[in-house]
């Protein structure tokens, strides 16, 4: 166990973790990170350092979570800089398990949230949410957190998450928080440190295309084809972004709407730019 001073302590793999969790019994605030931290992830932790006795932010690239294309070695990090960044907010301890502490040899059990994961996401990167399924829900039992911050900007794997503690009886409250942006409307993003100038000058597009649908939203337009068509004409008009899709779903099944929106929806976009996958979305309130 380190302690980093200010009283940050640093732990490293999970009997660490249950140490520290013995001698600190108190009402405790958890945001899983994968490092390289940004003003979205410490969106996150003001919030749940304002809410919470103790706020635990847990670093941990998770090999589960990655395919075969999304190499797990070229996964931006910088624990130093995290470290520092978390010690200033005045969190109480950090989670850096080793790979070989979480996954020892003979690990062999793994969550799999069913129907809201076969879709979007799950279809483009298979294996990827039983992989974020599992680690969440070994955070989760050897913490027991009061309350866990998850990003509204990955909208499907908050679903999945949403989805899993209720469904495993986890007494643990998900608290869904706003995506932050650059002054531009891209959403802060850890890959975003991939994107060429170009690339970069272009990326804003997609949250624009999201924007122009909600407007028309906003003006009374009800089909959901249209809305989705919106969003595509704008994309299409960029050559270099690669849509891989274009949704307009039930905001808790995540099932497709068809014909005219009679409830609060999501419009969620994917794109591959270069070779940076850029995700987003926005809420359609009725
Ligand atoms: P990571 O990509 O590091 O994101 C950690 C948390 O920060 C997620 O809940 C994500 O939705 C949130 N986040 C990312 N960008 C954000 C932004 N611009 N505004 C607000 N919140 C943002 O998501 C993961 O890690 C992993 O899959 C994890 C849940 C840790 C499991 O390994």
């Amino acid at each position: 166990m380190q302690d980093f001073g200010d009283s940050l302590v640093c732990l490293r793999s999970p009997d660490e973790l249950y140490a520290w969790r013995d001698t600190n019994p108190f009402e405790l605030g958890l945001v899983p990170t994968m490092g390289y931290l940004h003003q979205g992830h410490l969106s996150l932790v003001k919030r749940s350092c304002d809410e919470n006795a103790q706020t635990i932010v847990s670093i941990f690239v998770n090999p589960t979570q990655f395919d075969m294309e999304e190499d797990l070695e070229v996964y931006p990090r910088d624990e130093e800089r995290d470290i520092a960044a978390l010690t200033k907010l005045g969190v109480d301890a950090v989670y850096i398990p080793t790979i070989e502490s979480m996954y020892p040899s003979n690990f062999d059990t793994f969550v799999q949230v069913e129907s809201l994961t076969e879709r979007l996401e799950g279809d483009s990167r298979p294996g990827h949410f039983r992989g974020v399924a599992t680690v969440v829900t070994k955070l989760l039992s050897a913490m027991h957190p009061g309350r866990v911050y998850f990003g509204k900007k990955d909208a499907q794997q908050l679903r999945v998450i949403q989805r899993l503690v209720e469904d495993l009886n986890i007494s643990s409250k998900i608290i869904p928080c706003e995506t932050v942006r650059e002054s531009d409307g891209l959403a802060l993003s850890s890959r975003n440190v991939y994107l060429s100038a170009t690339e970069r000058r272009i990326a804003p597009v997609l949250y624009k295309s999201l924007l122009k649908a909600q407007d028309s939203f906003s003006k009374g337009e009800r089909s959901a084809d249209r809305l989705r068509s919106i969003v595509r004409e704008v994309l299409d008009k960029e050559s270099l972004f690669q849509v891989d899709y274009v949704s307009l779903a039930d905001e808790t099944t995540l099932v497709e709407v068809k014909g005219i929106l009679k409830k609060h929806s999501l419009l969620m976009v994917a794109v591959q730019l270069g070779d940076v996958r850029l995700l987003d979305n926005v809420e359609l309130v009725l």
